[in-house]
């Protein structure tokens, strides 16, 4: 079961970065205590939304406020919920309470699906952007044909 909440009550240290020092020791823990309770369900190694630390996620907030990633993790919850990849299950006084519907494979196939529906279901307009856009390289190709056979003798097996 995940959570997610949000606490609409802002308070002045909005403005800092966190390495300026916002949190004290005993919010650190309290903070710590919130994540495992309502966030590491999804945020977790392997789980259906990328792991909050380490490299890329230090870069990315490097430099962001507070208020600023609270923005961050309000606008996506609200976008995921309009792609239907989470709901809300409940309400907690300000905090919306989210749950994953879809797993991150399942997302990702719904998005490659409703991109290809765009196209008349055609693959080969897809495939000449990437190529063109030089996102496709023969590596690629070549775990894709990989795929594809192993795809079809399973078809055949049925
Ligand atoms: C129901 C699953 C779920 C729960 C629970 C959840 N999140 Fe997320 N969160 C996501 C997904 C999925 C993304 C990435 C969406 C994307 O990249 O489009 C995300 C993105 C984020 C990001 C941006 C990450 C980045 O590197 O860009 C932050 C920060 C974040 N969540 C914080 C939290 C916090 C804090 C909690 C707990 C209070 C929480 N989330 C609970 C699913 C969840």
């Amino acid at each position: 079961m995940t959570v997610w909440a949000v606490h609409i009550h802002f308070v002045s240290a909005q403005d800092k970065t966190a390495d300026q020092g916002v949190y004290t020791s005993a919010q650190a823990a309290r903070g710590a205590a919130v994540f495992e309770a309502h966030c590491v369900s999804c945020h977790r190694e392997g789980g259906s939304a990328p792991v909050l630390a380490g490299a890329r996620f230090t870069k990315a907030f490097a430099d962001a406020t507070l208020l600023s990633v609270f923005t961050t993790i309000q606008t996506t919850m609200y976008r995921l919920e309009t792609k239907r990849a989470i709901k809300r299950t409940r309400k907690i006084s300000n905090a919306h309470i989210f749950e994953a519907v879809l797993s991150r494979t399942a997302a990702h196939r719904r998005i490659v699906d409703e991109l290809l529906a765009l196209f008349g279901g055609r693959t080969q307009p897809v495939m000449s952007h990437l190529i063109e856009a030089g996102k496709l390289t023969l590596d690629d190709l070549r775990d894709a044909e990989k795929a594809i056979r192993k795809h079809s003798a399973k078809e055949r097996a049925k």
